[in-house]
């Protein structure tokens, strides 16, 4: 797989597809710019290296509508706060003004077009949306990570036209994703919360056979029995103890996950252990947290979810947090990313 590094991207048009699907406020506010922040290293990356950046995106699930709440203006605000640069951002992604301003760019410019999911044609992969986009560009940058497992234009159509590599968030998400499943530092602890198990099975089993533990939470190990599934390695899995509360681990679990996290090197981690919406239910996974900082171990972390129920705790000392969330999950799940095999082929 190609990457940045491998084009000579001076005065070259980068077009460049982030994930910029972050949470908002009802007034348009961005409640975290975590996906924001772990984009800079590309654009400051192509900037330095006086590429043309057209930032291309999509934000929620408008599905095919332009509707102003799922705008991409408030993430334009942000990144210019967060580059201290100019943000060109143009309210649409296609058409005559989009071709003017991009024939007009310096080097060293970013463009942030409006909301790709505003047309149908971005999900269902349209031959023409995909070669109109790519017609904007010079070279395509993949660093969605967390949308690499949609077939969607700006991720599997537009590298047909287009020179295409990854950005270096993808290409960092895949090196320590790889290597935690491939060539992971023994005892690897994997911690699974959360609910809807069917989500999780694949990846419960996937993960099993390198893992040596695998600690689960109240509401999985319920949804274990009331749906009576079987799990292929039993012998790894720890569940909570005692009676299933369901709103979070008890003393004695967390105790228990504790031990086992302080032997681990590697620890994986992806879903909340309560039910954190509500602050009565964090302490089972704010301990979880500090155990895995004051752990050596190196740790992954990784789904929306689970950073969202550490509001309080600070994360600088894990390894590496990931971006995905379902993109993640199919990929720690054996399963092939289209996003990721198409810069391969
Ligand atoms: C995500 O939030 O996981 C990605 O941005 C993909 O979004 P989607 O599930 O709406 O395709």
């Amino acid at each position: 797989m190609k990457t940045i590094k491998d084009f000579n991207v001076l005065n070259k048009i980068c077009l460049v597809r982030v994930d910029f699907d972050v949470p908002l406020s009802p007034q348009g506010q961005i409640l975290d710019n975590f996906r924001i922040q772990s984009s800079l290293a590309t654009i400051v990356y192509l900037f330095k290296n006086n590429a043309k950046i057209i930032l291309i995106g999509h934000l929620g699930r408008p599905q095919g509508i332009n509707l102003k709440q799922y705008s991409l203006k408030p993430v334009a605000l942000e990144l210019e706060k967060l580059l201290k640069r100019k943000i060109i951002f143009l309210g649409d992604c296609l058409g005559e003004d989009v071709k003017k301003t991009v024939a007009m760019m310096r080097s060293g410019e970013i463009v942030l077009l409006e909301n790709l999911r505003f047309y149908k044609e971005e999900e269902i992969n349209d031959p023409d949306f995909a070669q109109h986009l790519a017609e904007l560009g010079d070279i395509y940058i993949n660093d969605a990570f967390a949308t690499c497992h949609r077939e969607h234009a700006s991720i599997i159509g537009i590298p047909k036209y287009l020179f295409s590599g990854a950005g270096l968030l993808l290409e960092k998400e895949i090196k320590v994703l790889t290597d935690l499943m491939k060539n992971p530092k023994k005892p690897l602890v994997v911690i699974i919360g959360g609910k809807k198990v069917e989500t999780k099975i694949k990846l419960i089993n996937k993960i099993a056979q390198v893992a040596d533990f695998v600690l689960i939470g109240d509401l999985i190990k319920k949804e274990l029995k009331e749906k009576n599934i079987q799990l292929k390695e039993p012998q790894k899995i720890v569940e909570p103890i005692g009676d299933i509360y369901g709103k979070d681990i008890n003393p004695q679990t967390i105790n228990l996950f504790k031990e086992k996290i302080a032997t681990a090197k590697t620890i994986f981690w992806n879903g909340p252990l309560g039910l954190v919406e509500n602050k009565l239910f964090t302490k089972g996974s704010e301990a979880i947290a500090q155990a895995i900082i004051e752990s050596s171990a190196f740790s992954v972390i990784g789904g929306g979810d689970t950073i969202k129920s550490l509001k309080n705790i600070k994360l600088e000392d894990i390894g590496h947090i990931s971006t995905g969330g379902g993109a993640m999950l199919s990929f720690l799940s054996g399963e092939k990313l289209p996003g990721v095999q198409v810069l391969k082929s």
